[in-house]
């Protein structure tokens, strides 16, 4: 099992929905959060001097699948989160060692699917 866990700008959230509901990835978690990359939160165009990072509003998405799901999600989080622009987000790949279904008590893949 893995975690996927992706920072995309606001505004492709729905592409992105999108893009996994097509693949066939229906369960997801989704928070608003703040971050930086490479440019410190800058655009290519900024031009004062940089005393600190600037953070910019991302949306997290966190979504747990089985392996072979893996790259089926990844693939889908690109598709609809590209634009070829700086800022465009980036995607963890973590271990996830259990899952649990409270309901039932299912663990593990049984509980992701
Ligand atoms: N190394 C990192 N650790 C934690 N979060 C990160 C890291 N890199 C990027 N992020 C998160 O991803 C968001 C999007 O990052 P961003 O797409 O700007 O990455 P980048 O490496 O600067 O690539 P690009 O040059 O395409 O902009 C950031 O706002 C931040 O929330
Ligand atoms: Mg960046």
């Amino acid at each position: 099992m893995k975690l996927i866990t992706a920072l995309i700008k606001p505004q492709k959230l729905e592409d992105v929905k999108k893009a996994l509901f097509d693949a066939g990835v229906h369960k997801m978690t989704v928070t608003s959060s703040q971050g930086c990359g490479q440019q410190r939160g800058y655009t290519e165009t900024f031009r004062g001097a940089i005393t600190q990072v600037n953070l910019l509003k991302k949306i997290r998405l966190d979504i747990a699948v089985n392996e072979d799901f893996v790259e089926t999600t990844i693939d889908a989080v690109c598709d609809g989160a590209y634009t070829g622009e700086i800022g465009d987000g980036k995607i963890f790949v973590t271990e996830l060692v259990e899952c649990v279904r409270i309901r039932t008590r299912e663990r593990g893949k049984e509980a992701i699917g």
